[in-house]
Protein backbone atom coordinates (compact mmCIF):
# COMPACT_ATOMS: atom_id res chain seq x y z
CA UNK A 1 0.00 0.00 0.00
CA UNK A 2 1.39 3.29 -1.15
CA UNK A 3 -0.14 6.15 0.71
CA UNK A 4 -0.83 8.88 -1.71
CA UNK A 5 0.08 6.64 -4.42
CA UNK A 6 3.42 7.78 -4.53
CA UNK A 7 5.60 6.87 -7.27
CA UNK A 8 2.88 4.21 -8.24
CA UNK A 9 2.18 4.23 -12.54
CA UNK A 10 -1.69 3.71 -12.91
CA UNK A 11 -1.58 4.95 -17.00
CA UNK A 12 0.46 5.09 -19.97
CA UNK A 13 0.04 8.96 -21.66
CA UNK A 14 1.43 10.22 -25.19
CA UNK A 15 0.32 13.66 -23.46
CA UNK A 16 2.81 14.95 -21.12
CA UNK A 17 6.22 13.74 -19.31
CA UNK A 18 6.81 15.30 -15.79
CA UNK A 19 11.15 14.54 -15.48
CA UNK A 20 10.97 15.40 -11.80
CA UNK A 21 14.64 14.61 -11.60
CA UNK A 22 15.59 17.15 -14.38
CA UNK A 23 13.00 19.74 -13.75
CA UNK A 24 11.82 19.01 -17.53
CA UNK A 25 8.16 19.23 -18.86
CA UNK A 26 7.43 17.69 -22.37
CA UNK A 27 4.00 18.40 -23.95
CA UNK A 28 3.64 15.17 -26.42
CA UNK A 29 7.20 15.90 -27.64
CA UNK A 30 7.69 19.29 -27.15
CA UNK A 31 9.55 20.70 -24.36
CA UNK A 32 8.07 23.85 -22.36
CA UNK A 33 11.05 25.84 -23.14
CA UNK A 34 10.23 25.62 -26.75
CA UNK A 35 6.37 26.30 -26.32
CA UNK A 36 7.03 30.05 -25.17
CA UNK A 37 5.70 32.31 -27.77
CA UNK A 38 2.95 29.11 -28.97
CA UNK A 39 -0.70 30.09 -28.69
CA UNK A 40 -2.81 27.82 -26.19
CA UNK A 41 -5.10 27.21 -29.32
CA UNK A 42 -1.79 25.66 -30.55
CA UNK A 43 -1.10 23.68 -27.40
CA UNK A 44 -4.83 22.27 -27.39
CA UNK A 45 -4.03 21.32 -31.46
CA UNK A 46 -1.18 19.17 -29.91
CA UNK A 47 -2.81 17.98 -27.17
CA UNK A 48 -6.16 17.08 -29.11
CA UNK A 49 -4.48 15.19 -32.55
CA UNK A 50 -5.79 12.06 -32.74
CA UNK A 51 -7.98 11.95 -29.63
CA UNK A 52 -10.74 14.04 -31.20
CA UNK A 53 -10.47 14.40 -35.00
CA UNK A 54 -12.11 16.66 -37.14
CA UNK A 55 -11.35 19.80 -35.33
CA UNK A 56 -10.55 21.59 -38.19
CA UNK A 57 -9.62 25.34 -37.03
CA UNK A 58 -9.28 25.07 -33.55
CA UNK A 59 -9.16 28.88 -33.20
CA UNK A 60 -12.60 29.11 -34.66
CA UNK A 61 -14.12 26.60 -33.37
CA UNK A 62 -13.12 27.25 -29.83
CA UNK A 63 -14.45 30.79 -30.73
CA UNK A 64 -17.57 29.13 -32.02
CA UNK A 65 -17.93 27.34 -28.66
CA UNK A 66 -17.22 30.46 -26.23
CA UNK A 67 -20.70 32.06 -27.95
CA UNK A 68 -22.35 28.82 -27.83
CA UNK A 69 -21.55 28.04 -24.13
CA UNK A 70 -22.82 31.60 -22.97
CA UNK A 71 -26.37 30.47 -23.99
CA UNK A 72 -25.76 28.13 -20.50
CA UNK A 73 -25.57 30.93 -18.58
CA UNK A 74 -27.99 31.55 -15.70
CA UNK A 75 -28.50 34.56 -13.40
CA UNK A 76 -29.18 32.42 -10.58
CA UNK A 77 -28.03 34.79 -7.20
CA UNK A 78 -28.15 31.78 -5.18
CA UNK A 79 -24.60 31.22 -7.64
CA UNK A 80 -23.24 34.56 -6.54
CA UNK A 81 -22.52 33.74 -2.81
CA UNK A 82 -20.79 30.62 -4.15
CA UNK A 83 -16.48 30.75 -3.97
CA UNK A 84 -16.23 31.20 -7.86
CA UNK A 85 -14.78 27.84 -8.53
CA UNK A 86 -17.99 26.32 -7.22
CA UNK A 87 -20.49 28.21 -8.91
CA UNK A 88 -18.26 27.76 -12.22
CA UNK A 89 -18.87 24.18 -11.14
CA UNK A 90 -22.11 24.13 -11.39
CA UNK A 91 -22.62 25.75 -14.09
CA UNK A 92 -20.52 23.42 -15.87
CA UNK A 93 -22.61 20.61 -14.54
CA UNK A 94 -25.39 22.11 -16.37
CA UNK A 95 -24.03 21.35 -19.67
CA UNK A 96 -24.74 18.49 -21.76
CA UNK A 97 -22.42 14.92 -21.00
CA UNK A 98 -20.62 12.96 -24.07
CA UNK A 99 -17.42 11.88 -25.96
CA UNK A 100 -17.42 14.08 -28.63
CA UNK A 101 -15.92 17.03 -29.85
CA UNK A 102 -18.42 19.68 -29.53
CA UNK A 103 -18.77 18.62 -25.77
CA UNK A 104 -14.73 19.06 -25.43
CA UNK A 105 -14.91 22.49 -27.16
CA UNK A 106 -18.11 23.55 -24.79
CA UNK A 107 -15.84 22.53 -21.32
CA UNK A 108 -13.30 24.05 -22.89
CA UNK A 109 -15.06 27.47 -23.53
CA UNK A 110 -16.89 27.23 -20.07
CA UNK A 111 -14.66 28.32 -17.53
CA UNK A 112 -13.38 31.06 -20.16
CA UNK A 113 -16.75 32.26 -20.44
CA UNK A 114 -18.22 31.39 -17.28
CA UNK A 115 -15.68 33.04 -15.19
CA UNK A 116 -16.02 36.37 -16.07
CA UNK A 117 -19.38 36.35 -16.62
CA UNK A 118 -19.73 35.39 -12.28
CA UNK A 119 -16.93 38.05 -11.93
CA UNK A 120 -19.37 40.85 -13.98
CA UNK A 121 -22.38 39.45 -12.44
CA UNK A 122 -21.27 39.44 -8.67
CA UNK A 123 -20.47 43.33 -8.83
CA UNK A 124 -23.19 44.16 -10.50
CA UNK A 125 -22.71 44.12 -13.76
CA UNK A 126 -23.86 42.19 -17.23
CA UNK A 127 -21.69 39.79 -18.68
CA UNK A 128 -20.32 41.29 -22.09
CA UNK A 129 -20.73 38.38 -25.01
CA UNK A 130 -17.52 36.14 -26.31
CA UNK A 131 -16.35 37.14 -29.98
CA UNK A 132 -16.04 34.04 -31.99
CA UNK A 133 -13.03 35.60 -33.74
CA UNK A 134 -11.00 36.49 -30.72
CA UNK A 135 -8.07 34.69 -29.54
CA UNK A 136 -8.81 32.61 -26.84
CA UNK A 137 -6.60 34.87 -23.65
CA UNK A 138 -7.77 38.28 -25.04
CA UNK A 139 -11.21 37.06 -25.41
CA UNK A 140 -11.42 36.19 -21.62
CA UNK A 141 -9.72 39.30 -20.43
CA UNK A 142 -12.21 41.71 -22.94
CA UNK A 143 -15.05 39.56 -21.27
CA UNK A 144 -13.77 40.41 -17.98
CA UNK A 145 -13.26 43.72 -18.25
CA UNK A 146 -15.30 45.03 -20.88
CA UNK A 147 -11.99 46.44 -22.76
CA UNK A 148 -9.65 45.18 -25.27
CA UNK A 149 -6.68 44.33 -23.42
CA UNK A 150 -3.25 45.40 -24.25
CA UNK A 151 -1.17 42.79 -26.35
CA UNK A 152 1.11 41.93 -23.18
CA UNK A 153 -2.05 41.10 -21.09
CA UNK A 154 -3.13 38.80 -23.59
CA UNK A 155 0.69 37.63 -24.40
CA UNK A 156 1.20 36.95 -20.22
CA UNK A 157 -2.51 34.84 -19.95
CA UNK A 158 -1.40 32.68 -23.17
CA UNK A 159 1.96 32.52 -21.38
CA UNK A 160 0.17 31.08 -18.41
CA UNK A 161 -2.97 29.02 -20.12
CA UNK A 162 0.07 27.28 -22.02
CA UNK A 163 2.42 26.60 -19.38
CA UNK A 164 -0.93 24.92 -17.17
CA UNK A 165 -2.24 23.15 -20.18
CA UNK A 166 -1.01 19.42 -19.04
CA UNK A 167 1.01 17.86 -16.33
CA UNK A 168 1.52 14.54 -16.22
CA UNK A 169 -0.91 12.52 -13.83
CA UNK A 170 -1.43 15.14 -10.91
CA UNK A 171 -4.30 14.43 -8.90
CA UNK A 172 -7.43 16.29 -11.09
CA UNK A 173 -6.01 14.87 -13.96
CA UNK A 174 -6.06 11.36 -12.22
CA UNK A 175 -10.25 12.50 -11.13
CA UNK A 176 -10.74 13.04 -14.67
CA UNK A 177 -9.52 9.86 -15.84
CA UNK A 178 -10.81 7.48 -12.76
CA UNK A 179 -14.35 9.11 -14.00
CA UNK A 180 -13.71 8.34 -17.50
CA UNK A 181 -13.03 4.71 -17.39
CA UNK A 182 -16.26 4.77 -16.08
CA UNK A 183 -17.61 5.54 -19.25
CA UNK A 184 -19.14 8.89 -17.60
CA UNK A 185 -18.54 11.15 -20.27
CA UNK A 186 -16.49 14.26 -20.27
CA UNK A 187 -18.35 16.77 -18.53
CA UNK A 188 -18.38 13.88 -15.35
CA UNK A 189 -14.69 13.68 -16.18
CA UNK A 190 -14.35 17.40 -15.76
CA UNK A 191 -16.29 17.97 -12.95
CA UNK A 192 -14.28 15.27 -11.09
CA UNK A 193 -11.44 17.17 -12.28
CA UNK A 194 -12.52 20.80 -11.22
CA UNK A 195 -13.14 19.56 -7.52
CA UNK A 196 -10.01 18.25 -7.44
CA UNK A 197 -8.61 21.16 -8.74
CA UNK A 198 -9.75 23.47 -5.97
CA UNK A 199 -7.96 22.31 -2.70
CA UNK A 200 -5.11 24.06 -1.48
CA UNK A 201 -2.26 21.27 -2.74
CA UNK A 202 -3.40 21.25 -5.82
CA UNK A 203 -4.46 24.50 -7.64
CA UNK A 204 -5.63 26.40 -4.80
CA UNK A 205 -2.70 27.56 -3.71
CA UNK A 206 -2.20 31.05 -5.53
CA UNK A 207 -5.01 32.72 -3.32
CA UNK A 208 -2.74 31.98 -0.49
CA UNK A 209 0.34 33.01 -1.75
CA UNK A 210 -0.88 36.20 -1.90
CA UNK A 211 -2.44 36.08 1.21
CA UNK A 212 1.33 35.31 2.45
CA UNK A 213 2.62 38.18 0.76
CA UNK A 214 0.53 40.26 2.31
CA UNK A 215 0.96 38.92 5.49
CA UNK A 216 4.43 39.75 5.22
CA UNK A 217 4.20 43.12 3.87
CA UNK A 218 7.50 44.34 3.66
CA UNK A 219 11.21 42.16 2.23
CA UNK A 220 12.98 42.68 5.56
CA UNK A 221 9.69 40.99 7.30
CA UNK A 222 9.89 37.93 4.95
CA UNK A 223 12.71 35.80 7.50
CA UNK A 224 10.74 36.36 10.39
CA UNK A 225 7.34 35.81 9.41
CA UNK A 226 8.20 32.61 7.18
CA UNK A 227 10.50 31.15 10.49
CA UNK A 228 6.96 31.70 12.51
CA UNK A 229 5.11 30.06 9.79
CA UNK A 230 6.98 26.55 9.65
CA UNK A 231 7.49 27.16 13.65
CA UNK A 232 4.07 26.24 13.62
CA UNK A 233 4.07 23.42 11.15
CA UNK A 234 2.50 25.21 8.07
CA UNK A 235 3.58 24.91 4.67
CA UNK A 236 4.64 27.73 2.72
CA UNK A 237 1.76 27.90 -0.25
CA UNK A 238 4.30 28.02 -3.39
CA UNK A 239 6.67 25.70 -2.49
CA UNK A 240 7.53 21.96 -2.92
CA UNK A 241 6.19 19.27 -4.99
CA UNK A 242 5.31 15.12 -5.60
CA UNK A 243 7.34 15.00 -8.65
CA UNK A 244 10.06 17.64 -9.16
CA UNK A 245 12.92 17.27 -6.82
CA UNK A 246 14.24 20.58 -8.60
CA UNK A 247 13.06 23.46 -9.33
CA UNK A 248 9.53 23.50 -11.00
CA UNK A 249 10.34 24.35 -14.95
CA UNK A 250 6.88 26.21 -15.20
CA UNK A 251 7.83 28.05 -12.09
CA UNK A 252 10.40 29.88 -14.18
CA UNK A 253 8.22 30.13 -17.13
CA UNK A 254 5.75 32.20 -15.10
CA UNK A 255 8.80 34.12 -13.68
CA UNK A 256 9.76 35.45 -16.69
CA UNK A 257 6.16 36.30 -18.16
CA UNK A 258 5.94 38.09 -14.71
CA UNK A 259 8.76 39.89 -15.41
CA UNK A 260 7.88 40.60 -18.86
CA UNK A 261 4.49 42.61 -17.70
CA UNK A 262 6.60 44.44 -14.75
CA UNK A 263 8.71 46.03 -17.51
CA UNK A 264 5.52 47.07 -19.34
CA UNK A 265 4.28 48.79 -15.90
CA UNK A 266 1.14 45.97 -15.10
CA UNK A 267 2.77 45.07 -11.95
CA UNK A 268 4.24 47.36 -9.08
CA UNK A 269 7.67 47.16 -8.80
CA UNK A 270 7.40 46.80 -5.04
CA UNK A 271 5.12 44.09 -5.25
CA UNK A 272 8.04 41.93 -7.77
CA UNK A 273 10.86 43.03 -5.00
CA UNK A 274 8.48 41.69 -2.26
CA UNK A 275 8.10 38.47 -3.88
CA UNK A 276 11.14 38.02 -5.10
CA UNK A 277 12.55 38.21 -1.60
CA UNK A 278 9.84 36.11 0.23
CA UNK A 279 10.70 33.77 -2.65
CA UNK A 280 14.79 33.89 -1.37
CA UNK A 281 13.84 33.88 2.30
CA UNK A 282 11.44 30.41 2.00
CA UNK A 283 14.21 28.32 -0.37
CA UNK A 284 16.91 29.49 1.91
CA UNK A 285 14.81 28.41 5.13
CA UNK A 286 12.94 25.27 3.55
CA UNK A 287 16.94 24.45 2.60
CA UNK A 288 17.58 23.72 6.35
CA UNK A 289 14.78 22.79 7.42
CA UNK A 290 14.41 19.46 5.23
CA UNK A 291 18.10 19.21 4.11
CA UNK A 292 16.95 15.52 2.43
CA UNK A 293 13.79 16.92 0.66
CA UNK A 294 14.19 19.23 -2.12
CA UNK A 295 11.57 22.00 -1.59
CA UNK A 296 11.44 24.34 -4.37
CA UNK A 297 9.08 27.03 -5.96
CA UNK A 298 6.00 25.53 -7.56
CA UNK A 299 3.86 26.64 -10.14
CA UNK A 300 1.81 28.40 -7.92
CA UNK A 301 3.72 31.27 -7.02
CA UNK A 302 4.33 33.25 -9.94
CA UNK A 303 0.82 32.48 -10.94
CA UNK A 304 -0.06 34.50 -7.95
CA UNK A 305 1.92 37.29 -9.18
CA UNK A 306 0.50 37.00 -13.03
CA UNK A 307 -2.96 36.49 -12.39
CA UNK A 308 -3.20 39.46 -9.69
CA UNK A 309 -1.69 41.81 -12.29
CA UNK A 310 -4.39 40.69 -14.99
CA UNK A 311 -6.59 41.98 -12.67
CA UNK A 312 -8.21 38.35 -11.67
CA UNK A 313 -9.26 38.28 -7.85
CA UNK A 314 -7.73 35.64 -5.76
CA UNK A 315 -11.05 33.87 -5.21
CA UNK A 316 -11.10 33.20 -9.07
CA UNK A 317 -7.64 31.96 -9.41
CA UNK A 318 -8.46 28.42 -9.51
CA UNK A 319 -11.20 29.07 -12.07
CA UNK A 320 -8.32 30.56 -14.64
CA UNK A 321 -6.06 27.60 -13.95
CA UNK A 322 -8.96 25.37 -14.79
CA UNK A 323 -9.21 27.37 -17.79
CA UNK A 324 -5.95 26.28 -19.25
CA UNK A 325 -5.93 22.57 -17.70
CA UNK A 326 -8.97 21.75 -19.31
CA UNK A 327 -7.33 21.25 -22.43
CA UNK A 328 -5.09 18.25 -20.66
CA UNK A 329 -8.34 16.76 -19.05
CA UNK A 330 -10.09 16.67 -22.12
CA UNK A 331 -7.03 14.79 -23.96
CA UNK A 332 -6.49 12.17 -20.83
CA UNK A 333 -10.07 11.63 -20.38
CA UNK A 334 -10.24 10.66 -24.38
CA UNK A 335 -7.36 8.82 -23.77
CA UNK A 336 -8.35 7.02 -20.77
CA UNK A 337 -11.52 6.06 -22.34
CA UNK A 338 -10.28 4.91 -25.39
CA UNK A 339 -8.20 1.90 -23.59
CA UNK A 340 -11.68 0.72 -22.79
CA UNK A 341 -10.46 -0.35 -19.07
CA UNK A 342 -12.39 0.27 -15.46
CA UNK A 343 -9.86 1.97 -12.80
CA UNK A 344 -10.72 0.36 -10.10
CA UNK A 345 -7.38 -0.43 -7.21
CA UNK A 346 -8.15 -2.39 -4.18
CA UNK A 347 -7.80 -1.33 -1.03
CA UNK A 348 -6.14 -3.02 2.30
CA UNK A 349 -9.33 -3.44 5.13
CA UNK A 350 -8.00 -2.36 8.45
CA UNK A 351 -11.26 -2.15 9.97
CA UNK A 352 -12.72 -3.99 13.07
CA UNK A 353 -13.14 -7.78 12.24
CA UNK A 354 -17.01 -9.38 12.69
CA UNK A 355 -17.79 -10.71 16.08
CA UNK A 356 -17.98 -14.31 15.17
CA UNK A 357 -14.40 -14.12 13.33
CA UNK A 358 -12.31 -12.59 15.76
N1 LIG B 1 6.24 24.07 3.17
C1 LIG B 1 6.79 23.47 4.23
N2 LIG B 1 7.05 22.14 4.29
C2 LIG B 1 6.71 21.42 3.22
C3 LIG B 1 6.15 21.99 2.06
C4 LIG B 1 5.92 23.38 2.07
N3 LIG B 1 5.38 24.00 1.02
N4 LIG B 1 5.95 21.01 1.16
C5 LIG B 1 6.34 19.87 1.72
N5 LIG B 1 6.81 20.12 2.96
C6 LIG B 1 7.36 19.14 3.90
C7 LIG B 1 6.23 18.33 4.54
O1 LIG B 1 5.78 18.94 5.72
C8 LIG B 1 6.92 17.02 4.80
O2 LIG B 1 7.64 17.10 5.99
P1 LIG B 1 7.62 15.87 7.06
O3 LIG B 1 8.27 14.75 6.31
O4 LIG B 1 8.41 16.40 8.21
O5 LIG B 1 6.20 15.63 7.36
C9 LIG B 1 7.92 16.90 3.65
O6 LIG B 1 8.15 18.21 3.17
C10 LIG B 1 7.42 16.06 2.51
O7 LIG B 1 6.10 16.49 2.21
P2 LIG B 1 5.00 15.60 1.52
O8 LIG B 1 3.68 15.96 2.12
O9 LIG B 1 5.38 14.15 1.52
O10 LIG B 1 5.13 16.08 0.05
P3 LIG B 1 4.05 15.91 -1.06
O11 LIG B 1 4.71 15.34 -2.22
O12 LIG B 1 2.84 15.19 -0.60
O13 LIG B 1 3.63 17.42 -1.24
C11 LIG B 1 2.69 19.36 -2.01
C12 LIG B 1 3.48 18.11 -2.40
C13 LIG B 1 1.27 18.94 -1.58
C14 LIG B 1 2.58 20.27 -3.23
C15 LIG B 1 3.41 20.10 -0.85
O14 LIG B 1 4.72 20.42 -1.21
C16 LIG B 1 2.65 21.31 -0.37
O15 LIG B 1 1.73 21.17 0.46
N6 LIG B 1 2.99 22.55 -0.88
C17 LIG B 1 2.29 23.74 -0.48
C18 LIG B 1 0.98 23.88 -1.27
C19 LIG B 1 1.21 24.19 -2.75
O16 LIG B 1 2.07 24.99 -3.10
N7 LIG B 1 0.38 23.57 -3.61
C20 LIG B 1 0.48 23.71 -5.07
C21 LIG B 1 1.24 22.55 -5.66
S1 LIG B 1 1.51 22.72 -7.40
C22 LIG B 1 0.09 22.11 -8.13
O17 LIG B 1 -0.48 21.15 -7.69
C23 LIG B 1 -0.48 22.77 -9.27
Amino acid sequence: MVNGLEDVIAAETVLSDVDGANGRLVVRGVSLDDLGGSRYEDVLALLFGGFFPGYGNLAASLGAARVEVFEYLTRDPALFRLPPIDAMRALVARLPDGDDLGTALRLLAAPAVFTPALLRFSSGKDPILPEASSDHASDILRMCSGKAPRSEQSAALDRYLVTVADHGLNASTFAARVVASTGAGLTSSALAALSALKGPLHGGAPGPVLDMLDAIGQPENALGWLTSALERGERLMGFGHRIYRVRDPRADALKTAVRMLAQSGAIDPARLALAEAVEAAALDLLKHKKPDRPLETNVEFYTALLLEALGFPRAAFTCVFAMGRMGGWMAHAREQALTGRLIRPKSVYVGPVPREAA
